[in-house]
C-alpha cells in the first residue's frame, strides 16, 4: 500500500534534477504521474520529448503509472494542457507540483531585461499559469487538493547576482501564501518548497564532492509526504528542504518602536535612535544550511 494509492499529480520541470526525483518517488508511493518537461537546456533554450520520456519509462519499468508532457510552463494553452493531460489519461488531478524551473544568472548591473523577463515568465508566471489550471480543476472535482510551488532560499533570503530568479521566487512565496488562504474553503492546501539540491541548474555552484549528500532523492520524501492525507492541516507553509535537513522558515515579528495610535507619528530622530539601539539584536538572516 502506497501513501498515494489512487492519486494523480502532475510535477513540472520533471524531465531531470528534483522533479524526477518527485515524480519517481511520488509513483511509488501509488500516485498516476503526470511528467512535464519542455527537455530544453538549463537556461531556458531548446525542446526535445527525451527527458520526460525517460522519466516515464523509469516510472513504467518500476511498476508505476505515467504520462508525458511536454509543454512549457509559460505557454498559457500548454499550462491547461498539463491537467487535460492528467484528466483525459488518468481521469482526474490531485497534486500538482510546481518545479519547472532557469537560471540566467547575473549582476543587477550587467543585468538585461531580457534576462529578468525570461526568468520571471518561467519561474512566476509559469507557476501561476499551472496553478491556476489545477486549482479550477480542482475545485471542479469538489475534493480538495495539493500544490507545492518551488522556491528558492535566494528569493526568501537572497542570493548574489540572482536578482531576477530572486524576484520571481519571492513571488511565488507570496502567490503560494494567498492561495492557501482561499484554498481553505475547498480543502486544497498551498506550500512552498525551497529545496537544496544537486542538479544541473547547480552542479557549478555547489562545493565539489557534495554531489551524494545533496542529491535531489534527499528532498523528494518532504514533498511527497505534504501531499498525503496526512498534511490536510499543513497549509501557507515554507518548507526548506535539502542533504537531509528539513526546515521550516517561519516569520518573526520583532517590534522596534511602539506607541499609541493616536499620539504624535515618531519624529525621523527617534525612530533613528529605536534603530540603533535594537540593531544588534535583530536576527541574523540565516540560510537553513548554516544553522
Ligand atoms: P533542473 O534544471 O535539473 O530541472 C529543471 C527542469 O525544468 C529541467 O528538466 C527543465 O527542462 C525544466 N524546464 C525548464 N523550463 C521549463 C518550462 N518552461 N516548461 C517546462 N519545463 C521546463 O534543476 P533543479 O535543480 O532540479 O530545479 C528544480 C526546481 O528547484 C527549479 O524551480 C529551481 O529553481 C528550484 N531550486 C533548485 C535548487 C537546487 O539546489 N537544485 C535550489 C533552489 C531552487
Amino acid at each position: 500500500m502506497g501513501k498515494l494509492d489512487g492519486k494523480v499529480a502532475l510535477v513540472t520541470g520533471a524531465g531531470g534534477g528534483l522533479g524526477r526525483a518527485h515524480a519517481l518517488l511520488l509513483a511509488q508511493e501509488g500516485a498516476a504521474v503526470v511528467v512535464n518537461d519542455l527537455g530544453g537546456a538549463r537556461d531556458g533554450t531548446g525542446g526535445s520529448a527525451s527527458m520526460a520520456d525517460a522519466v516515464v519509462a523509469e516510472i513504467k519499468a518500476a511498476g508505476g503509472q505515467a504520462a508525458a508532457d511536454y509543454g512549457s510552463v509559460s505557454d498559457p494553452a500548454a499550462a491547461r494542457g498539463m491537467i487535460q493531460t492528467a484528466v483525459e489519461t488518468f481521469g482526474k488531478l490531485d497534486i500538482c507540483i510546481n518545479n519547472a524551473g532557469i537560471l540566467r544568472d547575473k549582476s543587477f548591473k550587467n543585468m538585461t531585461d531580457e534576462m529578468w523577463d525570461v526568468v520571471v515568465d518561467v519561474h512566476l508566471r509559469g507557476t501561476y499559469l499551472v496553478a491556476k489550471a489545477a486549482w479550477d480543476q480542482m475545485i471542479a472535482q469538489g475534493n480538495g487538493g495539493r500544490i507545492i510551488n518551488t522556491s528558492s532560499t535566494s528569493g526568501l533570503i537572497g542570493n548574489f547576482g540572482q536578482a531576477n530568479y530572486g524576484a520571481a521566487k519571492a513571488g511565488i512565496a507570496g502567490l503560494t501564501r494567498v492561495l492557501a488562504l482561499e484554498g481553505r474553503k475547498y480543502g486544497i492546501t498551498v506550500n512552498t518548497l525551497a529545496p537544496a539540491a544537486w542538479s544541473r541548474l547547480t552542479e557549478d555552484i555547489m562545493p565539489e564532492g557534495m554531489e551524494a549528500r545533496l542529491a535531489p532523492e534527499k528532498v523528494s520524501p518532504a514533498v511527497v509526504w505534504l501531499c498525503t492525507d496526512d498534511a490536510q492541516n499543513v497549509s501557507g507553509r515554507q518548507f526548506c528542504a535539502g542533504s537531509n535537513r528539513i526546515s521550516l522558515l517561519s516569520w518573526q515579528v520583532d517590534v522596534i518602536a511602539d506607541k499609541d495610535a493616536t499620539d504624535e507619528p515618531w519624529t525621523v530622530e527617534e525612530v533613528g535612535e529605536k534603530m540603533l539601539e535594537s540593531i544588534d539584536s535583530w536576527p541574523k538572516l540565516l540560510k537553513p544550511m548554516e544553522v
